[in-house]
């Protein structure tokens, strides 16, 4: 009743929220429409998660407040040492990208550690080299770029809407192991987080946000349309990683059908990446590999 139900009954003047109504009722296939119509509101739906609920959240406001302490000691030392880090979030839509890097974020100065969230291309973007705006806001000494989302658009969402030709994304291949060991090799730490979120979760994040008047502006059209191309979306993904995980620049896919227990593993995998003064690596520890893990924890 949590879902669904309430918006299907009276036409809502909440954008999309009928249409993701609808996709639930009759696309959805059947397991995602039982999943979403048993669910309490704290359950972590996806049968194949390795947990049963959402980490407490007293148990995650220590610990996230403990690595938030670490990442304000990690910028204290990048802006010290003249470090560049960029940190990529990537994932489907409502995969979490959005609130794991504010919480990240919530305590650096915003003028060493901003976030990047690129509009589509402008019409004399896209007659350009396809990574030259991404280049144009890569970090200075003793700066932290948070990309929500990045070049990787041209690896999953465009070819999945048709926004790029298959030329264009067997170029973006060819191209994308020397860019990115071209960054690494010039100094900057790149950390690629890939957070994977389940489809039943999606669907009630997308039902959630088309409710809520506060998340409502995270929906747009390629959410909704993106509804039935889930399984164009999986090909994709499994390709994009498989071409991209390389040695100077491998992936970490995270598992975020419970936020908090993603945004713990997000936070801990920056700071192992990072060498700083004062680091703490106990209250680091180390990420749960039931959460956490190369390419191969893609669901
Ligand atoms: P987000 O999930 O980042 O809030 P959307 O779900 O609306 O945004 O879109 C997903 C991604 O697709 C965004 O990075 C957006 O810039 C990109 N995108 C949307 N329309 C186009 C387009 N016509 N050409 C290229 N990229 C596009
Ligand atoms: C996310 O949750 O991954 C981001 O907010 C982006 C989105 O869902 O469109």
């Amino acid at each position: 009743e949590r879902h669904g139900g309430k918006a299907g009954k009276n036409a809502s003047p909440i954008p999309f929220v009928d249409e993701i109504a609808q996709f639930y009722r009759s696309g959805a296939p059947a397991e995602i429409r039982q999943a979403i119509a048993g669910a309490g509101k704290h359950d972590v739906l996806d049968p194949g998660y390795p947990y049963r609920a959402e980490m407490d959240r007293e148990e995650y406001d220590r610990r996230a407040e403990a690595l938030q302490i670490e990442l304000v000691k990690m910028l204290g030392d990048v802006i010290a040492t003249g470090k560049r880090l960029v940190v990529l979030f990537e994932g489907r839509d409502a995969a979490g990208k959005g609130g794991t890097i504010e919480v990240m974020r919530e305590n650096l100065n915003p003028r060493s550690a901003y976030i990047v969230a690129l509009p589509r291309p402008t019409e004399r973007e896209a007659g350009q080299w396809y990574f030259q705006r991404y280049v144009a806001q890569m970090p200075g000494a003793g700066e932290i770029a948070l990309f929500d989302r990045s070049w990787y658009n041209r690896g999953v969402v465009e070819p999945v809407f048709g926004f790029a030709t298959p030329a264009q994304r067997t170029l973006f291949f060819h191209q994308l192991p020397d860019f990115e060991k071209l960054l690494v090799q010039d100094g900057i730490i790149l950390v690629k987080l890939w957070l994977n979120v389940g489809r039943a979760e999606q669907l009630r994040r997308f039902l959630d946000r088309a409710k809520d008047p506060l998340k409502q502006w995270k929906l747009s059209r390629i959410d909704v349309e993106g509804l039935a191309k889930w399984d164009d979306y999986t090909l994709a993904i499994r390709e994009t990683l498989s071409l991209s995980h390389t040695p100077a620049a491998p992936w970490t896919v995270i598992r975020s059908d419970d936020k908090r227990r993603a945004r713990i593993a997000a936070m801990q995998t920056v700071l192992g990446r990072v060498d700083y003064a004062g680091k703490n690596a106990q209250v680091i520890g180390s990420p749960d590999p039931l959460i956490v893990g190369g390419p191969e924890m893609l669901v």
